[in-house]
């Protein structure tokens, strides 16, 4: 057999699976008619098993567990090396007197140091302080015992008084087969390891994407109704979500303290504007940036900052009474992308709104062009048709989704001082410029030379020059007319 494509038809399902998962790192996956995204034959409530030993070997007197909850001495995170556990860890270490065993894939203690320290750092949070409470394990979620000996997981077990789980597979074009052992089986051992010894809590990172169904369109979903709908959902890493949140209820009925954090799309630091600029987003907007063109779709983006989310996760972990509760992390005040395209355009941006199946086309034409840009790989996701022959953004702009209400985390967080800030022009702009001054977006941008973006671009040195050549021209009575709009328009 030597025809390429024939090999290909051949290959088992869990053939394709494996090259599936060594393609992952950047190579074009498309979904075909006969290769869709979602087998027909997935059944993901039966994808829904915990193994029977793992349960509490004594029931849990949750009052005997306060102490632990609020004053933890080891906690267990996840995820470390990644953009969300990055902030985890700092908000431990800041936040409890805990060492935090980090779980990290590393050939070496040392290498895995590295690796957390390095992390930290790229997001600017990192101290050398530190050093000595970040405890690297070395292992991976998809082995059983988490790759740990029996022996180590034993003794890891006995040591921690909480568990943060945040590691995950993102990836919006796999097959639920190829996240499974990540995203699922990786629960699986984390709820072992939570029973192993004596019982503690599970803090565990989910995602507003478990609510993908078209079944709770136009409802509104609060933090205490029940997940069970999973028809029309059309993503992998929705379906690897779903079934790890329901394995984790398995889990809470057997139970085991469980605490489920659902976040939406995860934005930068709120204070320094910092982000993962690897993330679905960013590639988009930087994208539609490339291209001077943003669809004109009203897709929601209720992105919170990275350290709301964290800051939120840390906090609820440390109430007694979260224990057994859902949260809802996602900005309270969402805007869509439609807005946001506004309000780069009102910054100056030469970035043309224009309807959603024009854009696709200059996408296409613009792989076409480039066959090397990495974004590319994204492509299925903005091209495949589903119901309706309509595509996966398509199938999730507003009017389609549920509201997801997140009225009873916020009253959680009253009384913190944990608020999520709102995404005003300040938070606008300080993304916007750790975009432009990281290297991430391009300077020829800027083809327009609006005030505005200029004070947004600036170094904290350049802006206090700025602010001071402001206030001497409205003292000399001369204003900026294009700074009002943006100013009061409230983004
Ligand atoms: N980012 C978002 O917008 C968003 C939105 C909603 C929910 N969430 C949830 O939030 C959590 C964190 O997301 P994130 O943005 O921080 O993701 P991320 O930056 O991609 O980090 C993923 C982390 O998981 C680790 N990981 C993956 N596979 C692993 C394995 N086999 N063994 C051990 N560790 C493994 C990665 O380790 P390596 O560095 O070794 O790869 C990395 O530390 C996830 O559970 C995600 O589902 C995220």
């Amino acid at each position: 057999m030597n025809n390429l494509s024939e090999r290909l038809a051949n290959l088992s399902p869990e053939q394709r699976s494996q090259l599936l998962s060594r393609l992952r790192g950047g190579v074009a996956v498309s979904p075909t008619k006969d290769r869709p995204f979602v087998p027909k034959s997935l059944d993901l409530k039966a994808e829904v098993t915990l193994a029977d030993e793992i349960r509490p070997q004594a029931p849990v007197d949750l009052a005997q567990l306060e102490h632990v909850v609020t004053n933890p001495t080891a906690v267990f995170v996840t995820g470390g090396t990644g953009f969300l556990g990055a902030f985890l860890i700092q908000d431990l270490l800041r936040h409890t007197a805990a060492d935090v065993y980090c779980l990290t894939r590393a050939n070496s203690v040392g290498e895995a140091k590295t690796r957390l320290q390095q992390n930290l750092s790229r997001y600017e949070i990192w101290q050398p302080a530190w050093a000595s409470r970040i405890v690297p394990v070395l292992g991976d979620i998809t082995q059983p015992l988490l790759g740990l000996t029996e022996a180590a997981f034993g003794a890891l077990s006995q040591k921690l008084d909480a568990i943060y789980h945040s590691a995950a597979m993102l990836n919006y074009i796999l097959p639920y087969s190829a996240l499974k052992k990540p995203n699922v089986q990786g629960t699986q051992e984390i709820l072992r390891l939570a029973c192993q010894n004596k019982t503690k809590p599970v803090h565990y990172v989910s995602s507003v994407a478990v609510f993908e169904s078209s079944a709770y369109a136009g409802r509104v979903l609060t933090e205490a109704d029940p997940l069970d709908s999973t028809e029309g959902m059309f993503i992998g890493y929705s379906h690897s979500k779903w079934v790890a949140e329901q394995v984790m209820l398995l889990g809470r009925d057997r139970g085991i303290p469980i605490t489920i954090h659902r976040a939406s799309f995860i934005s930068g630091d709120s204070n320094t504007g910092i982000t993962n600029t690897n993330d679905f987003v960013c590639m988009m907007l930087k994208q539609c940036f490339r291209m001077g063109v943003m669809p004109d779709l009203t897709f929601m983006l209720d992105a919170s900052p990275v350290d709301y989310v964290s800051r939120s996760i840390v906090y609820l972990s440390m109430q007694p009474q979260s224990i057994g509760h859902v949260f809802h992390l996602q900005h309270p005040q969402a805007i869509t992308l439609k807005t946001l395209g506004s309000a780069y355009r009102l910054l100056g941006l030469d970035l043309r709104q224009i309807p959603y199946r024009e854009w696709v086309a200059a996408l296409k034409a613009d792989a076409a062009q480039d066959a090397e840009n990495p974004f590319n790989r994204l492509l299925p996701f903005f091209t495949q048709e589903y119901e309706e022959g309509l595509t996966l953004p398509e199938l999730n702009a507003a009017e389609r989704r549920p509201t997801i209400s997140c009225e009873a985390t916020l009253n959680a967080l009253e009384g913190s001082g944990i608020v999520c800030p709102p995404p005003d022009a300040r938070m606008l702009g300080r993304f916007l410029s750790y975009f432009i001054q990281s290297g991430f977006l391009e300077l020829p941008l800027l083809s327009r030379l609006n005030p505005i973006l200029l004070y947004v671009i600036a170094t904290p040195g350049q802006k206090a020059i700025a602010l001071a050549v402001f206030l001497s021209l409205v003292g000399l009575g001369l204003s900026l007319p294009r700074w009002q709009p943006l100013l009061s328009s409230g983004l």
